[in-house]
């Protein structure tokens, strides 16, 4: 086997990279694929996330924390690369740190968390110069927007969505909605599946493996 590799990047702090990292890693581990998460941020939220899971059932993907191979990264993660299906790469924001720009130019797909609001759309240009700077060298590299913490049907969201629509970078159909429940996954170490009413958190969740899954060419469902 050779991991897809999924880099989890913006150049802002808290557009839920984590929270999207874990959920999808989570999730993909739950369709019978061996999943790696590469804490690749120093404040190490992914690693605590796992460890918050009670030991009689651990998060279903392990986690590796890499955060000081900084911009060497990319040389790590190829180590585990024949051992896993999927390895997702939970990074730092772009702006501090050098760990994106190496995370990409191994990645398959760069999967970039946004908020519906101006101040993170402009700073989302960012990343996008990042994004197309590793695409030089990394050919292949493919990269979704994706909506998180909208509100359904605020005027806000939905003209965020017209505007990342244009923005150079496709932008995933499936949007993630502010929850609660996303919080809460944090803190009991799993992903919204194991918690109560949940139903619209996972149907959210499995469209974005599926449109993950469709982007990378992978058939859909389980594996096992
Ligand atoms: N869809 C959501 N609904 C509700 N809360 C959310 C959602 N996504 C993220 N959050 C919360 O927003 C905060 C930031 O999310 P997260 O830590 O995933 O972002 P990040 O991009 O990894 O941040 P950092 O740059 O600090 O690593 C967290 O408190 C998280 O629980
Ligand atoms: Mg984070």
């Amino acid at each position: 086997m050779t991991a897809k590799i999924i880099a989890v990047v913006n150049q802002k702090g808290g557009a839920g990279k984590t929270t999207t990292s874990m959920q999808l890693a989570g999730t993909i581990a739950r369709r019978g694929y061996k999943v790696m998460v590469v804490d690749a941020d120093p404040q190490g939220s992914a690693t605590r996330w796992a460890a918050s899971a009670e030991d009689a059932s651990p998060f279903p993907a392990s986690v590796v924390g890499l955060s000081a191979a900084n911009e060497k990264v990319h040389r790590e993660v190829k180590k585990f690369i024949e051992d896993y299906d999927f390895i997702i790469i939970d990074c730092p924001p772009a702006a501090d740190s050098p760990v994106p720009q190496s995370a990409l130019i191994i990645a398959d797909l760069a999967l970039v968390p946004i908020l519906p609001s101006p101040l993170d759309m402009w700073a989302a240009v960012g990343i996008k110069q990042v994004i197309e700077h590793c695409s030089t060298v990394n050919e292949t590299l493919q990269a979704r927007l994706m909506l998180n913490q909208t509100q359904a049907n605020t005027t806000l969201s939905q003209e965020s969505a017209e505007v990342l629509s244009e923005f150079g970078i496709p932008l995933a159909k499936t949007q993630i909605s502010q929850r609660q429940i996303y919080r809460q996954s944090a803190a009991f170490g799993v992903t919204v599946h194991d918690l109560p009413k949940a139903s619209a958190a996972i149907k959210e969740i499995e469209s974005l493996v599926d449109e993950v899954f469709a982007v990378l060419g992978i058939r859909k469902g389980k594996k096992r």
